[in-house]
């Protein structure tokens, strides 16, 4: 299938933010491709946007599973030969028992299983679809992160400690840097953003931003021009009124 449209990939995008950032990078005029580990969960959100007349495509993708993404990219490959944009956004957000607000008393395995969907899943989906990007020296990578990984600011921050989280998004901020060195000198932007704090499941009812307020800094970066920002981290353009940097 060719198209002239970028294609951009949206990892658990049946809900929350990633159907945010889906519906608003479909309304600009990208194909999306919205993904989910569960099948029936993902096709009921293509089809309600599809009903509505935005383009968006779907196939399955759990990003902790090897197999599956190595599918996903095979079927990428066949099936449009490219990448434009790809927005890390799957995230989960374990801290829910009092003893797992603690780093003195937080479990290994929820350590291990937050950082294999936060951090190596986004590390397992880069290394698979930038070879897509390279194809054409063209991408956007945006990587889903929060004020809360801010180490500059954690001293005074009034957000619980969240040891699993927080860490977890650390690493997304470091792999953002990194990768970024890795690829100066290509046309693949790779930045890091806090949504804020919003209303989804993860977020609860009682956050002051929605999922679609979240989504425009995600849109923002996955649309940057040639030469535009590379390994930064934004804080959320709506509460800003625009683009800033947060400190690391
Ligand atoms: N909500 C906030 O206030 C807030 C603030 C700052 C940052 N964030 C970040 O924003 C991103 C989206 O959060 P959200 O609020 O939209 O959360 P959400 O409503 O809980 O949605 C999370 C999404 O990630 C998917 N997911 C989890 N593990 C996955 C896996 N292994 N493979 C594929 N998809 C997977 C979920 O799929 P299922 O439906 O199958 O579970 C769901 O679609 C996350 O990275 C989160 O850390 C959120």
């Amino acid at each position: 299938m060719t198209t002239e449209k970028r294609i951009a990939v949206v990892t658990g995008s049946n809900r929350g933010l990633g159907y945010a950032i889906s519906r608003q990078l479909s309304k600009i005029g990208n194909r999306v491709i919205l993904t989910s580990r569960n099948e029936t969960d993902g096709l009921a959100a293509k089809g309600q946007l599809t009903n509505k007349g935005f383009d968006v495509d779907y196939h399955t993708l759990d990003v902790t599973n090897d197999g599956s993404v190595q599918q996903f990219t095979e079927w990428l490959r066949e099936t449009y030969g490219k990448v434009d944009i790809l927005v890390n956004n799957a995230g989960v957000n374990p801290t829910t028992k009092p003893e797992e607000s603690s780093l003195l008393t937080v479990q290994l395995e929820t350590m291990r299983s937050t950082f294999e969907t936060n951090v190596l899943a986004v590390l397992r989906i880069s290394q698979a679809l930038i070879p897509l990007m390279k194809v054409q020296n063209y991408g956007r990578i945006v990587n889903i992160s929060t004020e809360m990984a801010s180490l500059t600011s954690v001293p005074t921050d009034y957000y619980p400690l969240a040891p699993s989280y927080r860490l977890s998004k650390v690493g997304v901020n470091g792999l953002t840097v990194l990768l970024a060195k890795e690829l100066q000198g290509t046309n693949i932007l790779v930045n890091a953003y806090s949504p804020g704090w919003m209303k989804t499941d993860m977020g609860g009812d009682d956050a002051p931003f929605t999922a679609e307020e979240g989504a425009e800094t995600a849109v923002y970066l996955a649309t940057l021009p040639d030469g535009g920002a590379q390994g930064l981290f934004f804080a959320e353009m709506r509460k800003f009124g625009g683009p800033i940097q947060v400190q690391w």
